[in-house]
Parts: structure tokens; sequence; C-alpha cells
């Protein structure tokens, strides 16, 4: 997976997160790609795990700051991940888990930053630096 410019929000900081996840996402991918093993990937899954929990809870303290009421409805989502790559890592002491794991990371990867994140916080958040910049404007001149 590599980073597209449509995956941008308009919000530097976050679209550095979402780049690191990206970038932790596509290491899995080569290392199933060169058939690095499961062990490899275990580990790069946990990793991508870390920074994934560190950008979940930058995520949601930004809703919180900003009094964005869904949040406990987005955090869910980020929850979800975690249940789910636990439950595919789980299928991988019966067999290949590798195509499972490599299609629900992409997909979720995919969906939450075009569609969860955009819809969830990311007009608002952008709407209200436009106030903010507005009124600070308004306060200088
Ligand atoms: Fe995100
Ligand atoms: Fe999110």
């Amino acid at each position: 997976m590599k980073w597209k410019n449509e995956y941008s929000l308009g919000i530097e900081e976050i679209d550095n997160q979402h780049k690191g996840l990206i970038d932790k996402f596509s290491q899995v991918e080569e290392i199933v790609a060169t058939k690095g093993g499961w062990m490899k990937i275990h580990y790069k899954v946990v990793e991508l795990g870390q920074v994934a929990r560190r950008h979940f809870d930058f995520e949601e303290g930004l809703m919180r700051l900003f009094g964005i009421p869904n949040v406990e409805e987005h955090k869910k989502g980020h929850e979800y991940f975690f249940t789910k790559v636990a439950e595919i890592e789980s299928h991988s002491l019966l067999g290949s888990a590798e195509s499972e794991l490599l299609q629900f990371l992409y997909e979720w990867l995919r969906d939450h930053i075009l569609v969860a994140d955009r819809r969830d916080y990311a007009e608002l958040v952008l709407g209200l630096a436009h106030v903010v910049k507005a009124e600070v404007g308004a306060a200088a001149s």
C-alpha cells in the first residue's frame, strides 16, 4: 500500500501519522511477498499495532479537545482493528492467514482514512480551524 494524495485529510499531523501506518503495513506486505515467515509478520504486526495505538489515542484526544460528539462511536472502529487482527492471528494457528491479514489491513486502513476519519472529525476540525483563523485575524486588525 502506498500513500496517495487522495488520502490527505488536510491536517498535517494526522496525514503524517496515517503515512506511518501505511508505511508499517507496506512492511508487512513486503515480508509476505518475500515469504519471510509468520514470526516476522507477527512482529511487524505488533509494531503496526503500537503505531496504531498512539495514532488512535491522538485522534480520540483531538476529537475530545474539539468537543466532537461521536468520539465513542469512532473509538469502536479503532478497537475493532485490534479485535480483528487478534482474530486473524489466531487463524494462523490453523493455516495460512496471510492473505486474510493483508486484505483486512488494506481495507481497514483505506476505509478508516478515506471514510471514517474524514466523516467523523476531519471536516469538523478543519471548519473550526477556519473559524479560529478568521477570529484571530479580526482581533488583530
Ligand atoms: Fe486515523
Ligand atoms: Fe480514526
